[in-house]
């Protein structure tokens, strides 16, 4: 059985993490098939948006297997995380929009895959939590990094050196989760992202994310170089067009 079942919706993918026994969690199997799936829809062009998701209610991912981990060396571990960081880290590089819908918990890893997504949705009865510490280890896959950019040092500090759980309205509270929902919710703001151009969204979404560790001065200057890449665009006269002739504008992505 594959790792994830992947379910096309017009230019948006549900890619459910197929592996509702062992809660989801993050095998070296799963990462890999993470990894290929990211390749191929890198470029932005076909597939637009992709929402993650976990199998059955209870879980949206365990984090790290932990019985696989059970079985293997120091030297497996690095090796894992060091993939799971570029695999990770891939989804921020990539083109194409992601949303975490967390249909259920997400400790350590599953945390830490909905960190590097760029927009987060949770189930009013999910929870999430990188619980490390508890286990005698940190976050692994990014999350002493991308939490604090997320929500700040202090309500990073609380969360990840407690290791406790936090509630969806807490979530939503300090800015963890974006929206309170279902998959519904989930479909309806990759509805509202594709809806755009596709070249501008791309650039918007690098442009957040490679200027918030930049001086201003510099991350302007990021900012300007991600808007010449829409100058050039059909997108971008076509915007202008469709606003003069008062009708929705139709994006074609060149
Ligand atoms: N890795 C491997 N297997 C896991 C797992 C993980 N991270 N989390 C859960 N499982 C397995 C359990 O071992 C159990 O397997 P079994 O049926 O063979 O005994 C099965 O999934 C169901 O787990 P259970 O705890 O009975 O389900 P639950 O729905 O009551 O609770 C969790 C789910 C995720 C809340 C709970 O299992 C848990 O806290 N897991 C550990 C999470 C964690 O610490 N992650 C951080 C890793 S760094």
């Amino acid at each position: 059985m594959s790792e994830f079942s992947i379910e096309a919706i017009g230019s948006i993918e549900k890619w459910t993490i197929n592996g509702e026994a062992r809660r989801n969690a993050i095998s070296r199997a799963m990462a890999l098939e993470l990894e290929q799936h990211l390749a191929r829809v890198s470029t932005g062009h076909t597939v637009r948006a992709v929402i993650i998701t976990g199998a059955g209610t209870k879980a949206f991912c365990s984090g790290a297997d932990l019985k696989e981990r059970a079985t293997m060396s120091e030297d497996d571990v690095r090796g894992f995380l060091l993939r799971l960081r570029n695999t990770l880290r891939a989804i921020e590089k990539s083109d194409c929009v992601f949303i975490a819908f967390l249909n259920g918990v997400a400790f350590g890893g599953g945390t830490e895959l909905a960190l590097a997504c760029d927009l987060r949705v949770i189930d009013p009865s999910a929870e999430m939590g990188l619980t490390e510490v508890k286990l005698g280890i940190i976050p692994g896959g990014g999350g002493t990094q991308r939490l604090p950019r997320l929500i700040g040092k202090a309500h990073a500090k609380d969360l990840i050196l407690t290791g406790r759980r936090v509630g969806a309205e807490e979530a939503k509270a300090i800015g963890l989760v974006n929206r309170i929902g279902s998959l519904q919710t989930a479909l309806e703001l990759a509805h509202a992202v594709t809806a755009n151009a596709p070249i501008a969204v791309g650039a918007a979404k690098h442009a957040i994310d490679e200027g918030a560790a930049l001086d201003l001065d510099a991350a302007l200057a990021l900012e300007h170089a991600h808007y010449e890449k829409t100058l050039k665009t059909e997108d971008r006269l076509e915007g202008i067009k469709a606003f003069a002739e008062k009708r929705a504008p139709v994006f074609t992505g060149r």
